[in-house]
């Protein structure tokens, strides 16, 4: 699928985050194999073994506590140079790290923001205070004051310890960045550890990701394309439909700063989901992608519905008209007011031949960029118009771009009852750096039971191709029903 061989599988990220254990013997034997990259520093020469930290990523060896220095206070030191020392963790962007932190699957190295987190197991027992970290590298430096004190201890709550707990955030340039940790003052048990994490928050050269839906990180700047390697769940990738969220807020993805952004096309071969945007993302620092995956509701008869944007147009819908009547088929058109203004008695042919008509607003806006009464005037124009045209109703609405929230989903269904209506199978037709051979092979081969197809009726090659499209749909034993009916056999 050409989608996806332009993304570059070869490019997709796998390791993600650089692990710091104490103990890298992997066994809870009390025997401590120090990591080369950590050190005791102050007057500490020795700590006392204890019972691992179960946090994701971690082996099984010993924690640490404690160390008892006299004449100053106890201190780890972790020393980590993303520039030299490469990622030695796979995670994947959204995989759960514990304390409501998520992994991002960015990989490190080179300059940008990396979260650093650290674990021990969970205890009742720490009793030299707060354990204080510092966070330092070339240009950033950065504190934080923990409880270690986990079941039982003040405010903490049961989870602290066994998870990865953020310290904090810090930009990285070059060179190395260390964590010192260091207790409130020195006692038999004044801190623990058993592990620090690294991992690179925005990635600034990498704009592909591999992994399970969850948030993706970019650097700076425009996105079009993405995919999404479904390496461990496959099934996911037949069962669900994809939809693209953008968020400024990587830990709560129900606020309604979330924008879905593109669909998807699906090479199943390949066990991979690939992802654009009609128009670019503009990605701003510490902004997130993620991919939601919704389950298909279950269509088991052959029934898919052709759709046609941006119309109607003057010169190739009536031959697409004729195309569809020649075959019985029944289509839904998502109209342009502006168009349906110019030409009504094609917006009235296409109701009197059974087609279903869908309002596509009136100036084809992207909506998210406009204030709710801007919204409303769009979504109504159009609405007026087909009324003015047809004395009828349009059934559901299609954002402009496929560009809409949370808001304005409901808003569409609160203020004209509209369902929201996005597409299964994007072949580009509108791109002619897409061959006609790919549009009519990502219909033909992608097409699945219960699927919107999403095309252009204002376009010449889309009107071109489009008996051979239908003519092999039909061969392939679908049947034609418009999005409402399809809906209906969809039980919404
Ligand atoms: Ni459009």
């Amino acid at each position: 699928m050409a989608v996806c061989m332009a993304l570059g599988v070869g490019n997709f990220a796998l390791h993600a985050a650089y692990l710091i254990e104490v103990d890298t013997d992997g066994l809870d034997d009390g025997n401590l194999l120090y990591s080369p990259d950590f050190t005791f520093g102050g007057d500490t020469t020795a700590a006392s073994q204890s019972s691992p930290s179960g946090a994701i990523g971690m082996t099984g060896g010993d924690s640490i506590y404690g160390g008892n220095g006299s004449s100053s206070l106890d201190t780890y030191v972790y020393t980590y140079t993303p520039d030299s020392q490469a990622d030695n963790l796979i995670f994947f962007g959204g995989e759960a790290l514990g304390d409501s932190n998520y992994a991002t699957g960015a990989t490190g190295g080179g300059a940008g923001t990396y979260a650093v987190y650290a674990t021990w197991p969970a205890t009742d027992n720490v009793s030299g205070g707060l354990a204080h970290y510092r966070i330092d590298t070339a240009g950033d430096s950065v504190t934080n004051s923990i409880d270690q004190n986990g079941p039982g201890g003040q405010g903490d709550g049961v989870y602290f310890g066994n998870v990865w707990v953020k310290i904090g955030e810090i930009e990285y340039t070059s060179g190395p960045i260390t964590v010192m940790q260091t207790p409130t003052a020195n006692t038999f048990i004044s801190m623990r550890s058993a592990g620090v994490l690294f991992e690179l928050m925005s990635d600034q050269s990498n704009q592909d990701y591999t992994g399970p839906p969850g948030p993706v990180i970019f650097g700076q700047g425009e996105v079009r394309s993405f995919g999404v390697a479904f390496e461990r769940n496959r099934a996911d990738a037949r069962t669900n439909h994809f939809s693209v969220l953008q968020s400024t807020n990587l830990i709560d993805w129900s606020t309604t700063d979330l924008k879905l952004v593109s669909i998807t096309d699906l090479d199943v071969e390949n066990e991979l989901v690939a992802f654009r945007s009609m128009t670019p993302l503009t990605m701003l620092d510490h902004q997130y992608l993620k991919v939601q995956a919704t389950p298909k509701m279950p269509v088991t008869v052959p029934y898919i519905a052709m759709t046609f944007d941006d119309g109607p147009h003057p010169i190739y819908t009536p031959i697409l008209l004729n195309i569809l009547e020649e075959r019985n088929i029944r289509a839904t058109f998502f109209v342009v007011g502006t168009q349906v203004l110019q030409y009504p008695q094609i917006l009235r042919r296409m109701i009197n031949e059974g087609h279903e008509i869908g309002n596509h607003t009136f100036n084809h806006y992207d909506l998210t960029t406009l204030s709710t009464e801007e919204v409303i005037a769009e979504v109504a124009g159009c609405r007026d118009s087909v009324v003015a045209a047809a004395t009828l109703p349009t059934a559901s609405i299609r954002p402009p771009y496929g560009a809409v929230n949370h808001a304005l989903r409901n808003l569409f269904l609160d203020e004209f009852g509209y369902p929201t209506i996005l597409w299964d199978v994007d072949p580009r037709d509108w791109d002619m750096a897409v061959s006609d051979a790919e549009v009519v092979d990502t219909i033909l081969t992608e097409s699945d039971h219960g699927e919107i197809i999403l095309t252009h009726d204002i376009h010449a090659r889309t009107i071109a191709l489009m008996p051979e499209i239908l003519d092999g749909l039909l061969s392939e034993g679908f049947s034609f029903v418009t999005v409402s009916e399809l809906l209906e056999l969809q039980g919404n």
